[in-house]
């Protein structure tokens, strides 16, 4: 069958994990068997945890999409004009909303950028790719699928001036050392001349934190236990998501909200595979997200450490977000 001209704009490809990552049951063995029981934010997102989330950036208590949203569309045009880039690539590029912005600035300044969309789930590289290059007439698509969990070493050698972005806030899944690792090693693989551009949310308000994590329609909460329903059907457990509750909130002291599913009740969970049992006392805890809330300082230094040096700094009159461009040292 023919391609059409705007298919033949796409190109897909996969990109080789640099290093095993582990499966869903040894997280669940080792996070789940041994107390503080904790488990890896990025199995939130099968289909229905994807859908999840998109809602919750449409709650009226969840700032950061929106809020990085209306930075990206002011400051977009100063990102290209400083940047100039050859290449975009993104980091966890979903469904590249918000990646339009700068794609749109590209257009106006007349720079012709190819695109490379980085993600775990071929089908939305895919549809993404499909949609961006119907609307930008000018752009070539290069997706990459694959889990940048499991390392960068493996990206495509890229010819010209890149920008890489990074955006959602993301980074403030990582713990401070493995989000620094994973700058680094990003580091490594830029050219001198290639740029940053990271969203990372900020320390502010208890009151406004929590609430962001914490929605009046419940749908953080859903999305919440709808990781026990992943751990169901992936790994053949049996939680039943009636006897755990959402739980989230500030942790000051290590600056971050902490996302935790409680057991209302005394309960034992099945793990088949394992060929274990999971006891739980009522109260106890599975800590299912850190989300790190980052000062201006906080957000510099790890760039620092992981040898960037910031260029560019963009965050509104309330402080609630950044949008950070930052250049290898
Ligand atoms: C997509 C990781 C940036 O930490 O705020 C939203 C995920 N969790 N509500 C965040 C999330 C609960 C989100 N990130």
């Amino acid at each position: 069958m023919a391609l059409t001209l705007q298919q033949q704009r796409i190109n897909c490809q996969k990109v080789l994990p640099a290093r095993d990552v582990s499966s869903l049951l040894e997280d669940v063995r080792k996070g789940l068997l041994q107390t503080p029981r904790k488990l890896p934010a990025k199995y939130f997102y099968d289909d229905h945890g994807s859908q999840l989330f998109d809602k919750i950036c449409d709650t009226k208590e969840y700032y950061p999409t929106r809020t990085e949203d209306s930075l990206l569309e002011t400051a977009a045009s100063k990102i290209i004009e400083r940047c100039k880039p050859e290449h975009v690539i993104e980091l966890g590029s979903g469904t590249s909303r918000k990646t339009r912005r700068l794609l749109t600035a590209c257009e106006q300044h007349c720079c012709q950028v190819t695109y490379w969309p980085f993600d775990v789930c071929e089908e939305i590289v895919r549809e993404a790719s499909e949609h961006l290059v119907d609307e930008y007439q000018w752009l070539d698509v290069n997706g990459l699928v694959g889990d940048y969990n499991a390392g960068l070493d493996h990206l495509p050698r890229i010819d010209g001036k890149s920008l890489y972005v990074f955006l959602g806030g993301t980074i403030g899944n990582f713990e401070h050392d493995d989000g620094v690792a994973f700058l680094s090693e990003l580091r490594k693989n830029m050219s001198s001349e290639d740029m940053l551009l990271m969203g990372a949310d900020r320390v502010k308000d208890e009151g406004i934190l929590n609430a962001a994590y914490n929605d009046e329609t419940g749908v953080t909460a859903a999305f919440n236990l709808n990781l026990l329903n992943v751990l169901n059907r992936e790994v053949d457990a049996d939680f039943d998501s009636e006897k755990f509750e959402h739980h989230a909130f500030f942790n000051h002291d290590e600056s971050q909200i902490e996302m935790h599913l409680i057991a209302t009740e005394e309960q034992t969970v099945k793990l088949p595979v394992l060929e274990e049992e999971i006891s739980f006392s009522k109260g106890d805890s599975i800590l299912t997200e850190i989300s790190r809330k980052f000062t201006f300082f906080s957000l510099s230094s790890m760039l620092e450490e992981a040898g960037f040096c910031l260029d560019e700094h963009f965050s509104p009159d309330n402080n609630y977000f950044s949008l950070v461009l930052a250049s290898p040292t």
